[in-house]
């Protein structure tokens, strides 16, 4: 069977960082409410780089990583929802940027989840033999979407890319699964700033994320280790059989309740949110190139990718590396 092996990955976060003690200038909040109730201690936040710019970054580490050339490169897709611009979609800037004058590029809005639902549709590409090579990656300036006056979410996000090349190999299919539920909409928004006919105060009022924290908490806390579970279920493989759980990084007790959920140590859910706090769709690419490059997956290792946001929306694949 053909399917998609990971044979680069790339990342990029901006080197300006705002602390936790930072962040309590700006509002009411502390150090230890920070690190208690998220795991968050920092932040890095884009000064003059843009999304498309720092998923570009990202790409190129990964295309050079992968030793395969640009031209190669049949697809990109960048899950982004933080974009400066809608068009030229982030993907298609990406393309110009490392020279993939031969891919197909666009962008795909599905907030947190975004990663990992382009990554399982470049999976359906590869695995349904249309293309050979595809890049895919999460960026985001979670930075412009935040209200830095509001305590309940300005604290939980930070700015950052991360990319993978797929190439079409003999091995196992990835398995993978993904829902929405659009009623539940409502616990977690971000409006387009640029719309026109609007009260232009109830437009800044609104624009900014606004989220039901504990809603978003436990919804991810069920239906993470739910999916899973599903994933698991189809792809006739034991929770023992996987090596790390990948998941999206927004709350270091989200990640502790879903493995306590799943009955499994949490040394195999690996975290990075302490440094770059919830950089949305490129928590999970930043994890898996921070992984890779200290050497962390062997192949043939069992890997869970998992992602939960706005829409809302969750995902998973399973993959072998
Ligand atoms: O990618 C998905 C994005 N969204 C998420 O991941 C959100 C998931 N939810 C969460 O991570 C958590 O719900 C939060 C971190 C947002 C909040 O944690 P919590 O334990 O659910 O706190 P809470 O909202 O119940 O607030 C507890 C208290 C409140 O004060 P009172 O009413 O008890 O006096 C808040 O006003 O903490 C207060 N509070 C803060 N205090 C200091 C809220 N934010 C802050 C803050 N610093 N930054």
């Amino acid at each position: 069977m053909i399917t998609g092996k990971i044979c680069g990955t790339g990342s990029y976060v901006p080197p300006r960082v705002m602390d936790n003690d930072d962040m309590a200038k700006l509002v009411d909040t502390n150090d230890e409410w920070i690190r208690e109730r998220t795991g968050i201690a920092r932040r890095h936040i884009a000064k003059e780089e843009t999304t498309s710019w720092m998923a570009g970054q990202a790409a190129a580490r990964a295309v050079e990583q992968s030793g395969i050339a640009p031209e190669e490169i049949d697809m990109i897709i960048v899950a982004t929802s933080s974009s400066e611009t809608i068009y030229p979609c982030a993907a298609c800037e990406v393309q110009k940027e490392i020279g993939a004058v031969n891919a197909v590029g666009y962008d795909l809005n599905a907030a947190c989840t975004g990663f990992v639902l382009g990554f399982n549709t470049a999976q359906a590409y590869i695995q349904a033999g249309i293309y050979r090579t595809i890049l895919v990656a999460g960026a985001e300036s979670m930075s412009h979407m935040i209200d830095w006056t509001d305590r309940g979410t300005c604290i939980l996000f930070g700015d950052g890319a991360g990319a993978v090349l797929l190439r079409a190999q003999e091995g196992t299919p990835v398995r993978m699964a993904a829902h929405s539920d659009g009623k539940k909409g409502p616990a977690l928004t971000g409006l387009s700033r640029h719309r026109k006919d609007w009260d232009l105060e109830e437009e800044e009022k609104n624009a900014y994320i606004q989220m039901d924290g504990q809603g978003v908490f436990k919804f991810a806390v069920r239906k993470v280790p739910e999916i899973i579970e599903e994933i698991l279920e189809q792809s006739n493989v034991s929770l023992e059989e996987i090596n790390y759980f990948i998941l999206h990084q927004a709350n270091r007790r989200i990640i502790e309740a879903v493995a306590k959920r799943l009955k499994t140590d949490i040394s195999r859910f690996p975290m990075n949110l302490e440094e770059y706090a919830n950089t949305s769709a490129a928590t999970v690419p930043i994890l898996l190139d921070e992984m890779n490059r200290k050497g962390m997956f062997k192949e043939g290792q069992k890997l869970i990718m998992a992602g939960f946001g706005a829409g809302l929306t969750w995902a998973g694949c399973l993959f072998e590396w």
